[in-house]
């Protein structure tokens, strides 16, 4: 009786036990090994034959990253609600063929320089550049061919914590920038639903470098728009802006107007304020706020809650500022992933970056990079929700 009783009953042990979530420390580095494999997938071609692979990384929770080399784009990002369930937060499309036809940058990296620079001309050691003027009288997020729609290199790093260096060279003069700049950004996927953004940088002649990752975050997993998303920002201070969201120049206080999300605040609740100016500019918030922080320290800057879900999202960067922009121009001609139609503040981006126009603006600080200099930033997304 009992020696055939055991070898059941330990079958059915392990049967339960590979079946159990909560499982214990042993099988639970089984799944592990299993589930932090990166896969990689063909994500269809460019006009010129390359073909853009799409990588999938996984953590030991269950939470996902899709990556594409075009672009850098984060495609798929899951993060789980208050009662565990993982669903998708990211804005995109389902293949490449929607990026390339046309993309408000999704999940996009952006550089060289993310954001304005003013009527697309700066000078740097007495000469003066020019670069696309391709938003309104600006140059916008890098140009024409932006690192949004170039091919980078990848490496998967497998591990627990699965990783994808990107690598580019953008050449001198690519999009009118000086300097040749050998660009690396590093997507990692955390044990603590957190994906880590490190960005690095070097140049062979002085140029100027603001990048950053331009995701649109729907926390709902794109049920409804994002106007009832709480957002807070560590930051007593917003760049206001003029008619084509150039910065004035000035550092202006949030006390006592719109832009104070120093406690968390629905993002709709001031968003169509008809009095004010700055909101008229942007046609909502696109703007950027200078955070509260020491020098380049890696500090939180944002908290966005989704009451629906309890999704929680945390923003942790070592960069000044962050761009907040509540999808003011996708107005419902984008179909994107499993055709879901994006219709106006269907989504929300923080950037986080230097000041817009400081090429054009010495009182900000430098985005200045030098021969010899490395370029580098750090940009976490914690993922988490309330119980
Ligand atoms: C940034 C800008 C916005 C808009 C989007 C892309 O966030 O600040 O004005 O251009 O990118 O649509």
């Amino acid at each position: 009786m009992k020696s055939t009783f055991l070898p059941l009953l330990l079958a059915g042990l392990v049967i339960f036990q590979s079946c159990s979530n909560k499982s214990s420390e042993s099988s639970e580095s089984t799944t592990e090994t299993q589930a932090l494999k990166i896969e990689k997938t063909d994500f269809g071609k460019l006009p010129d034959g390359q073909t853009a692979e799409l990588y999938t990384l996984k953590n030991a929770n269950g939470m996902e990253a899709k990556i594409t080399n075009y672009g850098g784009i984060i495609t798929h990002l899951t993060a789980p609600d208050s009662s565990g369930v993982f669903d998708d937060v990211v804005l995109g499309y389902d293949s490449l063929a929607g990026y390339l036809k046309s993309s408000p940058y999704f999940g996009a990296i952006v550089g060289r320089y993310g954001n304005r620079i003013a009527k697309g001309k700066f000078a740097l050691d007495g000469k003066t550049y020019t670069l696309a003027v391709n938003n309104m009288v600006n140059h916008l997020h890098g140009g024409t061919v932006g690192f949004d729609k170039v091919l980078w290199k990848a490496e998967p790093i497998e591990g627990e914590e699965p990783a994808l260096k990107l690598s580019y060279v953008s050449k001198d003069g690519e999009e009118g920038y000086p300097g040749n700049l050998n660009v690396t950004v590093t997507y990692t996927l955390k044990k603590n639903n957190s994906l880590k953004i490190d960005y690095t940088a070097t140049t062979d002649k002085a140029t100027v470098v603001n990048l950053t990752n331009h995701t649109y975050f729907n926390l709902t997993g794109a049920k409804r728009d994002i106007l009832d998303h709480q957002l807070t920002l560590n930051a007593d201070r917003f760049l206001p802006v003029n008619e084509t969201l150039i910065p004035t120049g000035e550092l202006k206080p949030v006390a006592g107007n719109v832009f104070d999300f120093t406690k968390a605040t629905a993002v709709g609740a001031r968003i169509n304020d008809p009095k004010d100016q700055q909101i008229k500019y942007g046609g909502g918030y696109d703007h950027c706020w200078v955070l509260n922080k020491k020098d380049k320290e890696l500090s939180l800057a944002a908290t966005v809650y989704e009451p629906t879900t309890g999704r929680i999202m945390e923003v942790q960067t070592t960069e000044p500022a962050i761009q907040f922009y509540t999808g003011n121009f996708l107005d419902g001609s984008i179909t994107g992933k499993k055709g879901t139609n994006y219709p106006k503040r269907f989504a929300l981006c923080l950037e986080t970056e230097h000041y817009p126009d400081s090429p054009n603006q010495s009182a900000f600080p430098t985005v200045v990079l030098k021969p010899g200099e490395t370029y580098q930033t750090t940009t976490i997304y914690t993922f988490s929700a309330k119980k």
